[in-house]
């Protein structure tokens, strides 16, 4: 495996820039709104992946079978949710 190869796994998802300004659809939509749905969504979804994927393959040592599946359910419906918001925001 050469340098150039290795795979990074550390916060993998990156919010995109903006490719316009955040005025350019006034009056129909505000800079403010943009400024929400991209400055604090579109950029806690992407965060929220990043969190999640950090936890990959950590579990608790002392709980039960049901517990862990559980959790990891509950973690993979996240993954999914946040996953999905982040296409929906960049869309
Ligand atoms: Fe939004």
């Amino acid at each position: 495996m050469k340098n150039n190869d290795k795979i990074e796994s550390a916060s993998p998802y990156i919010l995109p820039s903006l490719p316009y300004a955040d005025n350019v659809l006034v009056p129909v939509i505000s800079a403010n709104t943009i400024g929400f749905h991209y400055g604090k969504h579109h950029k806690g979804y992407v965060d929220n992946l990043n969190k999640l994927n950090s936890r990959n393959g950590v579990c608790e040592p002392d709980v039960g079978e049901n517990h862990h599946r559980d959790s990891r359910q509950s973690r993979q419906t996240a993954i999914f949710n946040n996953a999905a918001q982040t296409w929906n925001h960049t869309f």
